[in-house]
């Protein structure tokens, strides 16, 4: 669960105190694992600067952020880059523009895997896959592998960037581990002692239940390996678990918008992601998403979800939106 407690965030150019603003305003928030939230709200609002107090681009004044309960508020940007895929609204954030397509998904896809950025190489299974992913996308991208990013549509390079934010190759146990321990915003000798305690345990249980029927069809002995695998994916690989979409389609066309947008949501299920995106479209925000929340001012003034949601019009969302500036403006 991703949470935000309290979390408030001023701005001072100048440093003269009338000059000081509040972006965020002691927000506080809860996300499910797996939630798909759209956010929405005016200019400057504080969406912007949620997104990157989640994703450690900012630190806030007061209040934490927490992963599965870890405080992860310190933990800088870099080391919080296995847990996120973002999504800007520009275009040219997000893609190496001098690197081909492959080079740039080889890349995302190992990110973490190579201490040396010139060993990489593609393997023909990488490929092939690759290639298979970029043709559900309907962009035609599958056709320029080798071709530059930096000569592609804004709307191919957003395609692509979301596809590198949220594709990963599962990491093994090994590396699993050492980003645990790196990266899990706590003592690293806790971190150890927690993954190996919990590894060692669920072996042990894997091999019992192999031992003790001792029959076990090879289906069956696989099953067993994969419940394990999955037990401990579980509770320790944080790669890519979170989604931070900032205006993600406002720089396309709206074919193309539409184009991403429906790969976002297809994307999202089939990933599990817990997906945050800010738009302007009220009626993405609407359409898209199981949970919609609206800011105002550096406050959270509407947080709907499931039926409620669903049964939301543009109009309710408009009216709404105007009550709330009609009241700031009398405060
Ligand atoms: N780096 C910064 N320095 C100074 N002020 C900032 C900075 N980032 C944001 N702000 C201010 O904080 C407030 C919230 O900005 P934020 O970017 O979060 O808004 P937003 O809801 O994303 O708006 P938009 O829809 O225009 O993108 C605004 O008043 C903005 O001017
Ligand atoms: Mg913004």
């Amino acid at each position: 669960m991703l949470e935000l407690v309290n979390i408030t965030k001023r701005f001072n150019l100048t440093g003269a105190p009338e000059d000081e603003r509040t972006a965020l305003d002691n927000i506080s928030l809860q996300i499910e694992p797996g939630e798909f939230v759209t956010i929405i709200g005016g200019n400057g609002s504080g969406k912007s600067t949620t997104l990157n107090i989640v994703s450690g681009s900012l630190l806030p004044d007061e209040g934490k952020v927490l992963l599965n309960g870890r405080d992860i508020t310190k933990l800088p940007e870099h080391k919080r880059a296995a847990y996120f895929g973002r999504v800007f609204q520009d275009p040219m954030k997000g893609t190496a523009a001098d690197m081909s397509v492959l080079e740039n998904l080889e890349i995302a896809y190992n990110r973490g895997r190579f201490h040396s950025p010139l060993k990489w190489g593609f393997s023909a299974k990488d490929k092939e896959f690759f290639i298979e992913e970029l043709k559900r996308f309907d962009l035609g991208l599958e056709d320029r592998l080798n071709q530059k990013v930096g000569v592609m549509s804004g709307g191919q390079r957003q395609a692509l960037t979301l596809l590198m934010a949220t594709m990963r190759n599962k990491p093994t146990y090994k590396m699993m581990r050492r980003d645990y321990i790196l990266f899990s915003g706590q003592d690293e000798n806790v971190a150890r002692r927690e993954f190996d305690s919990f590894f060692e345990e669920q072996k042990a249980l894997l091999d019992e239940k192999i031992k003790k029927e001792n029959n076990l069809t090879k289906d069956e002995i696989n099953k067993c390996k994969e419940e394990f695998d999955i037990a401990i994916r579980h509770k320790f690989d944080l790669t890519k678990q979170i989604l931070l979409l900032d205006e993600h389609t406002a720089a396309l066309d709206p074919k193309t918008a539409k184009k991403v947008l429906e790969l976002t949501d297809r994307v999202v299920k089939e990933n599990g992601m817990t997906t945050l995106m800010v738009t302007h479209n009220m009626k993405d925000a609407i359409t898209y998403g199981d949970r919609l929340i609206m800011f105002h001012l550096g406050h959270i003034i509407l947080d709907v979800k499931g039926e409620e949601k669903k049964k939301l019009t543009v109009d309710k969302l408009l009216k709404m939106f105007e009550e709330a500036d009609k009241k700031a403006e009398e405060l």
